[in-house]
C-alpha cells in the first residue's frame, strides 16, 4: 500500500460524514427502493438500474458488472483520478476541510511511463532551443502563444534522426525502448520514430503522457500528423484528446463539446472554452462514446464543416444514440473546421454553442443531400432512410416531432409514417454474469474470508489455524484483513476498502467474496470445515512436493526421512 497523506481516521471521518447517496447522486440519479438506492451503473454499458447504494454500509455495488466500493472508489473510477484526489473531492463537496497539501501525482510505475516522461522533457526542451525557432514561428503564425504551448505541453522532435533514441539508451533497456513505440530499428541501427515534427502529447485518462501525435511544419510528407503506434499504455480508441483537462469543466458546465482535431480543441481553449475534447480524426469507438457519456449530460458534436466531417458526425451520433445519449450538433459550413471558424469569427463561436441543431434535423439534412424530393424515387428513398434514423433514437418526443416534419415535407400521412416505426420494446437486460467455476478449496477460502470481514473471532481463528491460503488473491485479502484488524481492533468492508486506498485488485476480490451472499451468522462447524478444506489442499500440495523430492533423493537415509515426513503430514491432515 502507498503511504497515505491523510490519516486513516480523517479518511473515515470524511467518508462517514459525506452521505454516499448524496455524492453519487451528483453523478447518476438514484431512486430509493427498500433500504437501498438504485441507479444506472456508469461503469458498464447499461440502461437498467443495476447499481445499489447502501447508505448504512457506505458501499455501492453493481449487480450486473460487480463494481463495488466506497464513495471514494466511486469518485476515483468515475473521474479517473487517484485515491487522494477523490478523498479531497468528496471532502470538498461534503464541506469538510482537509489539508492534504499538494496532491502528489500518482507515480508511474511502468518503464514505459518513465520513457514517456523523459521523452516529454526532451521534446519540451527542444522547442525552446535555437533549433526550435522555425517551429515556434510556425505555431505563432497559427496564433498559438507561449501560454498555450505550455498548457498543452507542445514540444518538438528535431530533424536529427536518432537524438531521442540515444538519450533513451542511456537510461533504459532495448526491450523497453522498443515497446514504447518511439524508436524503430533498421539495418543501420535505432532511429527515432518522430523527427522534424511538432509534438502533441496524448494523455491517458489520468493525464499521463502515453503517446504523441507529431505534425509536420517545415517540409512535405505523406502524413500531416503521425502517431505513436499502439502500446501497452496507449490504445487510441480508449482515450479522447484533452479528456483529463476537460472533465472538471464539463461537469461544471454540464456540457461537453466533441471535436475532431487537437488544433480545434486548442483553439477553443484560446477563447476560453475548456469543456472540449477531440476524437483525433478516427471513427468514435464505443469506449469513447461511454467516456463522453460520463463527462456531462449535454453532448455537443462540432466536427469539420466538410463532407468527411458530416459523415463523422453521423457515425459519432449513432454511437452515442446506441448508449442512450441524444447529442446536439453544431454544423459548420464552407468546409471550415472549428479551428478555422474561431480564427475567423472569434467569440461568435459561443453563439453556435447556444444555438445547436437537434440531431434529427442534422440527419434529415444529411440524407436529403443529393436527392430531389420532387422526384418520387428520391422521395421514397429519403423517407425510408429517415425512418431508419428515427428508429435509432429513444426520445419519444423527438420521434414525434420528426415524423411531423417528414409528413410536412412530403405530404405523407403521419399515421402511415408512424406505422413504419419499429416498436422497440426494450427488453430489460438480464444481468448475465459469467458463472465462475470455483473448486472446493476456493469456495472454502472465499467463505472463510466472508466471515472474516464480519467477525473478529473468525480472524482470530484464521490467525491461529490457517497458515496459508492457496489462492493468491484470497491470500492477499486475508493478509490485508489481518493487518487492518491488528491496527484498528475492528473490521468492516468500507473501512477496509479505504485502508487499502481502494486498491483495484483488492476491491475486486472483496466484491467476489461478497457475492457469496452467505447467511449472516456462521457456525463454528462451518468455519472448521473451511479450515480443514484449506489445510487438506496445502497438505496435498506438500505431499506432492515431497514425493517428487523423494524420487530425486539418492541418499537412502534422507529418502527415509522424507517418507516419514509424508506419513506425518497425511496423519495430521486427518485430525485437524
Ligand atoms: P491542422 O491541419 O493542423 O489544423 O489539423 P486539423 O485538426 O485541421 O486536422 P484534420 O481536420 O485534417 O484532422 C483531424 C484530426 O485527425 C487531427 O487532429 C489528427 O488527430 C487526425 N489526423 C489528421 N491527419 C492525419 C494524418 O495524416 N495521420 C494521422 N494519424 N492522423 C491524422
Ligand atoms: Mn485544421
Amino acid at each position: 500500500m502507498q503511504m497515505s497523506y491523510i490519516s486513516q481516521e480523517k479518511i473515515a471521518e470524511i467518508r462517514d460524514n459525506a452521505d454516499i447517496v448524496e455524492i453519487i447522486s451528483n453523478y447518476v440519479s438514484l431512486t430509493p427502493r427498500g433500504k437501498n438506492y438504485f441507479g444506472i451503473c456508469p461503469f458498464h454499458d447499461d440502461n437498467n438500474p443495476s447499481m445499489s447504494v447502501n447508505r448504512d454500509k457506505k458501499i455501492y455495488k453493481c449487480f450486473s458488472c460487480g463494481a463495488t466500493g466506497t464513495v471514494f472508489k466511486f469518485v476515483m473510477d468515475y473521474e479517473n483520478i487517484s485515491f487522494l484526489e477523490a478523498v479531497k473531492k468528496v471532502a470538498d463537496s461534503a464541506g469538510i476541510s482537509v489539508d492534504i497539501g499538494a496532491i502528489p501525482k500518482l507515480k508511474n510505475h511502468s518503464k514505459l511511463h518513465e520513457i514517456y516522461d523523459l521523452s516529454l522533457k526532451f521534446y519540451l526542451n527542444n522547442i525552446n532551443t535555437s533549433a526550435g525557432k522555425e517551429a515556434r514561428e510556425y505555431l505563432k503564425s497559427r496564433g498559438i502563444n507561449d501560454a498555450i504551448i505550455k498548457e498543452f505541453q507542445i514540444g518538438l522532435a528535431l530533424d536529427g534522426k536518432d537524438a531521442l533514441a540515444k538519450l533513451l539508451f542511456k537510461k533504459f533497456d532495448e526491450k523497453d525502448i522498443m515497446k514504447s513505440g518511439l524508436v524503430n530499428k533498421n539495418a543501420y541501427g535505432f532511429l527515432d520514430l518522430f523527427y522534424g515534427r511538432i509534438m502533441f502529447p496524448l494523455c491517458d485518462l489520468k493525464g499521463n503522457v502515453v503517446a504523441y501525435s507529431g505534425r509536420i511544419y517545415n517540409r512535405e510528407d505523406n502524413s500531416k500528423y503521425f502517431n505513436t503506434w499502439e502500446t501497452e499504455i496507449f490504445k487510441k480508441g480508449e482515450l479522447l484528446y484533452n479528456y483529463h483537462r476537460a472533465k472538471d469543466s464539463a461537469r461544471l458546465n454540464n456540457q461537453i463539446i466533441v471535436m475532431e482535431g487537437f488544433m480545434d480543441v486548442i483553439r477553443a481553449y484560446s477563447i476560453g472554452i475548456t469543456n472540449v475534447v477531440a476524437t483525433m480524426g478516427t471513427a468514435v469507438t464505443k469506449e469513447q462514446a461511454i467516456l463522453i457519456k460520463k463527462m456531462a449530460k449535454e453532448v455537443i458534436l462540432c466536427f469539420d464543416g466538410d463532407e468527411a466531417g458530416a459523415h463523422a458526425t453521423m457515425a459519432c451520433a449513432d454511437e452515442l444514440l446506441a448508449i442512450g445519449v441524444t447529442p446536439k450538433i453544431i454544423a459548420l459550413t464552407d468546409g471550415l473546421d472549428p479551428d478555422e471558424y474561431i480564427l475567423k469569427n472569434g467569440d461568435e463561436f459561443k453563439n453556435l454553442i447556444k444555438n445547436t441543431m437537434n440531431v434529427m434535423d442534422f440527419k434529415l439534412n444529411y440524407i436529403k443531400k443529393g436527392k430531389n424530393l420532387n422526384n418520387t424515387v428520391d422521395e421514397a428513398k429519403y423517407v425510408n432512410e429517415a425512418i431508419k434514423e428515427i428508429n435509432k433514437i429513444n426520445d419519444d418526443i423527438l420521434k414525434e416531432l420528426t415524423i411531423q416534419k417528414i409528413a410536412g415535407e412530403t405530404g405523407l400521412d403521419e399515421g402511415v409514417l408512424r406505422s413504419k416505426l419499429e416498436n422497440k420494446v426494450v427488453a430489460p437486460k438480464v444481468p448475465k454474469k459469467p458463472k465462475i467455476k470455483m473448486n472446493k478449496y476456493e469456495i472454502a477460502e472465499r467463505n472463510l474470508i466472508y466471515y472474516m470481514l464480519r467477525y473478529p473471532e473468525v480472524i482470530n481463528i484464521y490467525n491461529t489455524k490457517v497458515t496459508y491460503m492457496p489462492t493468491a488473491e484470497y491470500r492477499l485479502l486475508a493478509r490485508e484483513i489481518k493487518m487492518f484488524y491488528q491496527d484498528n481492533g475492528f473490521i468492516n468492508e468500507a473501512d477496509l476498502i479505504d485502508y487499502a486506498e481502494c486498491d483495484e485488485d483488492l476491491v475486486k476480490t472483496i466484491s467476489k467474496v461478497e457475492e457469496a451472499n452467505l447467511k449472516e451468522n456462521y457456525s463454528k462447524e462451518e468455519i472448521d470445515d473451511y479450515i480443514k478444506t484449506i489445510k487438506d489442499y496445502n497438505v496435498k500440495n506438500e505431499v506432492v512436493r515431497l514425493t517428487n523430492k523423494m524420487k530425486e533423493e539418492l541418499d537412502p537415509l534422507k529418502k527415509a526421512e522424507i517418507a516419514q515426513k509424508i506419513i506425518d503430514l497425511k496423519k495430521e491432515s486427518t485430525n485437524v
